[in-house]
């Protein structure tokens, strides 16, 4: 982001894992054999649902740990309420965080409640991870096959939803998709040994490969045809749904992306949708890459694709093709 290149670059002998690589989780060393992660996620409701809703944030703010290959330990709650509305409503949203808390082993030990205009929910969660088994986004190499563990689209989605366009069954299956934790398709990832990981979220797929190919100096290619898509988002997006993120995201990869000319330009938002809680987008050697889709199999991550491979640097560059 703009703001933080004014601040100061920490640096520690013990810290693992700092600013410069954009990843979305600190990693630091307290012995040896154990390092703290360490991250934090908050935001306005993305459905209706007060329980789903706190579901999916807790679900969102747990994963950047996991895409460290990290497992979560305690987690304080970071909420935002209006005076105005009922509190039966912050406690569904409250108790959906705990529930996905509860189901990732993960303790709620205390948090924080600000009066705020428009309701805000997340937390700041601390994990564990053995030194030098942290996944960054940085170590991808020219090869690698890229894994993305959930399909995308639910930016459309709930975007179609607050415009009163999406069916129920089409809501659902991205409120389902986006309360799933990442730590099963973590644990298939540690399993196998990957060379970098991001979880996906407001930056779209396509925003958060940069990140990676950058920080790994390395370039991408996409395969359209092998991407995971929710139900409904292909015909929302023939209507013109889509957010406002997913724009900005697309415009802002244009200058690092050579898009097939068979790439129309709803496939291109698709690929940018700015997600929430979205899945791992793995980068793992060539000769791996069977035994971690075998992996996520096991532990029923469904829709877990090889969706393209890294390719040589120095430039960032990512090429799209159908
Ligand atoms: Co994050
Ligand atoms: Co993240
Ligand atoms: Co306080």
């Amino acid at each position: 982001m703009q703001v933080l290149k004014d601040l100061p670059l920490i640096q520690h002998p013990d810290l693992l894992v700092g600013t410069e690589t954009g990843d979305d989780a600190g990693v630091f060393r307290l012995q040896d054999n154990l390092a703290l992660v360490f991250t934090m996620d908050f935001f306005p409701p993305v459905v209706d649902d007060p329980y789903d809703f706190g579901a999916i944030a807790a679900a969102n703010a747990l994963s950047d740990v996991y895409a460290m290959g990290g497992k979560p330990l305690l987690a304080l709650n970071i909420v935002g309420f209006p005076n105005s509305l009922p509190k039966e409503i912050l406690g569904d949203i409250l108790k959906g965080g705990y529930a996905k808390a509860q189901e990732a082993s993960c303790l709620i030990v205390g948090g924080h409640t600000v009066d705020d205009e428009e309701p805000k929910y997340g937390m700041a969660v601390v994990g564990t991870v053995t030194p030098g088994q942290q996944v960054t986004n940085a170590g991808a190499k020219p090869g690698d096959r890229l894994v993305l563990t959930k399909p995308l689209g639910t930016g459309v989605i709930t975007t179609a939803a607050k415009q009163g366009v999406a069916s129920d069954d089409v809501l659902q299956g991205a409120v389902d998709t986006m309360a799933t934790l990442n730590q099963r398709a973590s644990e298939a990832m540690m399993q196998v040994g990957p060379h970098a990981c991001t979880d996906i979220t407001g930056f779209g797929l396509m925003g958060h490969l940069e990140g990676m190919v950058r920080g790994s100096g390395v370039g991408a290619r996409i395969h359209l045809d092998k991407i995971p898509v929710l139900p409904g988002v292909a015909d929302l997006l023939a209507k013109g749904v889509a957010p406002g993120g997913t724009h900005r995201n697309l415009s802002g990869v244009e200058a690092i992306t050579q898009w097939h000319s068979n790439v129309s330009e709803e496939d291109k938002l698709l690929l940018c949708d700015a997600q929430t809680s979205g899945g791992l987008l793995i980068a793992v050697a060539p000769e791996k890459a069977e035994q971690l889709l075998a992996e996520l199999q096991a532990r029923s991550v469904e829709g877990a694709r090889v969706v393209g491979e890294i390719t040589d640097g120095p430039e960032p560059r990512i090429e799209v093709l159908p």
